[in-house]
């Protein structure tokens, strides 16, 4: 069942997603060569704390961290690790979902340390891409699939590879509602968008083959082809004036 936000709720998710990115603003400062993943995930649960957000991510499934870090060939469900040590060259991606006052906002960024090659940035550039393609897809009447459909033929373009695995999600008061966002398949299908529903919409693509394991830690994402991989995340809403992200807090919250 996907459930309907009033204003109220989806102001409330709003202002949890200013702060999130707010702090995400800050995070190239932190995501230094030498630091580990671990001393990350600590500075933004200090961010979150000062914030009065709360992670949604720790103690979910037993998860110990308030992020979840991926280097490179790794998707998402990265764990943050003291071992894990961040290098010229890497591409970090950093996914943090937390709430204010029991409202969740879902997010995810990646980031260049030092130089990267055409080919990484072009990934990243088309991840971002086809993020925005899908939520300019969540309009009330549309069907939800036509997000689906929308964020595969922007990867198609590129030929890249997109996970069949995991997917975006409802979010409101939970991390995870209904309904599921695949990001590929066959527009027109599916429930028919309202407003009120708030989603976290989350492509993740590789360079390569779209075949992935999990590692011996029993959460990180990992292409089985070595190639690098990249995800972007936002929460938005449908309104009557369609989408907004919820997490764009100084950037343009209109797709
Ligand atoms: N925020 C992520 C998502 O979109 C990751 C959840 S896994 C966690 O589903 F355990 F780390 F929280
Ligand atoms: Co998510």
């Amino acid at each position: 069942m996907i459930i309907i936000k009033n204003k109220a709720s989806i102001e409330k998710m709003h202002n949890a997603g200013k702060l999130l990115s707010e702090i995400f603003e800050q995070l190239p400062n932190v995501i230094l060569v030498g630091t580990s993943t671990l001393v990350i995930d600590s500075w933004i649960e200090k961010e979150l704390l000062k914030n009065g957000l709360v992670s949604k991510m720790k103690g979910y499934m037993g998860y110990k961290h308030v992020s979840c870090i991926s280097l490179n060939d790794e998707v998402v469900h990265g764990v943050p690790t003291d071992s894990k040590i961040v290098k010229q060259g890497d591409l970090v991606k950093i996914d943090v979902c937390a709430s204010l006052k029991g409202y969740c906002a879902d997010m995810a960024r990646c980031f260049f340390v030092g130089e990267s090659s055409k080919e990484i940035k072009q990934l990243v550039e088309i991840a971002k891409r086809a993020l925005d393609a899908g939520i300019s897809k969540a309009h009330a009447g549309n069907h939800l699939t036509d997000i689906s459909a929308a964020i595969q033929a922007e990867i198609d373009k590129y030929g890249f590879g997109i996970l069949k695995d995991f997917a975006g999600h409802g979010i409101g008061k939970s991390m995870h509602e209904d309904p599921e966002i695949l990001n590929y398949g066959e527009a027109g299908k599916g429930p028919v968008l309202q407003v009120g529903m708030a989603f976290a919409i989350e492509p993740m693509i590789t360079l390569g083959g779209d075949d992935v394991y999990i590692t011996q830690d029993g959460w990180t994402v990992k292409t089985k082809d070595k190639s690098f991989a990249a995800h972007v995340e936002d929460t938005i809403a449908i309104t009557n004036e369609g989408p907004i992200v919820l997490t764009r807090y100084n950037q343009e919250e209109r797709v």
